[in-house]
């Protein structure tokens, strides 16, 4: 034990809606809920996955960790989107060593971007079919929107350590709180308000991602075209005033129409990837993000595509001082925790 720990991490999640903090204590044998705080944007900063006014997400940050008197300076990011481009690829059987030498080459095969506009990552994966040849978790992204992320943090006054990506971040979440059957098929699917994520997992690990420009936004500017009133009131009418009991027939009636587009989203990924890989049935759909608390959209998707559908909150088997978060709280923001928590047990990670 030190005076200081060098290994703490703050996992910040980017959302166009609403930025989350997570910070874990790992002083006991399980991780504990240090931080959790959340703060909303303003609907123009991050749009269409792009950075559109980077002061405001900078102010927002520093609001957010100062409020939350978060004292790490450590931070774990994630991007998602179109410019990050995910594929499980063969390649012939080498070392780690080997892959980091070719990576580059294999990675030139494969990915839509020109390779000097993109990092690249990779892992060796351990469900191999063929025997002279590996699968590798490829990962390229746009080093453009790298740099939009940590950016932003450095001007908060953080040290940006971990970038990551959505998906992996809900995988690694996902792993903390639930034991995989090594052939158990199962889809973590996140909605937020401008992407969903897809990540379906074989026996814990990813084997197909997608992510779709699609989300709760769709609902709010529907809402607000239709009612013609502003942005921020149209979300006021679909979260707060709804939750509060107050019902407009008008307003369930544009929500419905826009959760059936989404289930619709929903099905069509989990169609492409039966049919276009060998891996069993999906046994179990996970939704989280702040779409997982419209009430009648797991109930939707699950009519739509005949699996069963659980909400995830990832917050649920992690420890936490209830005089400090009240157990309601952490039911209520659970589901959209689901990529900060992944981001803050990254931690275990820089040991
Ligand atoms: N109770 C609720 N009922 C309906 N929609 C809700 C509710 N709570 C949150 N949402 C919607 O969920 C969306 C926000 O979800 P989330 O926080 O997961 O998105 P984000 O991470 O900020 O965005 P991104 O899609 O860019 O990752 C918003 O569109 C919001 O209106
Ligand atoms: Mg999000």
């Amino acid at each position: 034990m030190g005076l200081f720990s060098r290994n703490e991490l703050l996992g910040l999640d980017i959302g166009s809606n609403s930025i989350k903090a997570v910070e874990l204590d790992w002083r006991k044998k399980s991780p504990r809920l240090k931080v959790f705080g959340m703060i909303h944007l303003p609907p123009e900063a991050i749009v269409d996955g792009a950075f559109m006014d980077s002061a405001s997400i900078v102010d927002s940050i520093r609001s957010l960790v100062e409020g939350l008197k978060v004292k790490t300076k450590n931070v774990a990011v994630s991007i998602s989107g179109h410019s990050v481009y995910i594929k499980t690829i063969n390649v012939p059987n080498m070392s780690k060593e080997q892959l980091e030498e070719s990576i580059k080459w294999e990675a030139e095969q494969q990915i839509p971007f020109d390779i000097e506009d993109v990092n690249i990552d990779f892992q060796i994966l351990d469900t191999q079919t063929t025997p002279d040849q590996m699968p590798v978790l490829l990962v390229a992204a746009k080093k453009d929107m790298i740099n939009d992320y940590t950016a932003v943090i450095e001007e908060a006054g953080l040290n940006p350590t971990i970038v990551d990506v959505d998906s992996f971040a809900i995988e690694n979440a996902f792993n903390l709180t639930n034991e995989s059957p090594p052939d158990e098929v199962v889809a973590l699917v996140n909605i937020g308000a401008s992407v969903m994520n897809i990540n379906i997992l074989q026996g814990g690990t990813s084997a197909f991602t997608r992510d779709i420009s699609i989300g709760g936004r769709q609902i709010t500017e529907e809402i607000q075209k239709r009612l013609k009133m502003t942005y921020e009131e149209a979300e006021a009418l679909k979260v707060k005033e709804r939750e509060a009991g107050a019902q407009s027939a008008e307003v369930e009636k544009i929500i419905q129409s826009t959760a059936e587009q989404l289930a619709t989203e929903v099905r069509r990924s989990l169609e492409f990837f039966a049919a276009s890989s060998s891996f069993g049935e999906i046994k179990k759909i996970y939704l989280s993000g702040g779409c997982a608390k419209i009430p009648t959209l797991p109930s939707l998707i699950e009519e739509r595509i005949g699996t069963p559908v659980e909400v995830f909150n990832p917050l649920t088997k992690i420890d936490y001082n209830a005089d400090e978060f009240s157990p309601d709280y952490i039911k209520e923001v659970g589901p959209l925790a689901a990529v900060a928590v992944g981001l803050a047990l990254r931690r275990e990670d820089l040991k």
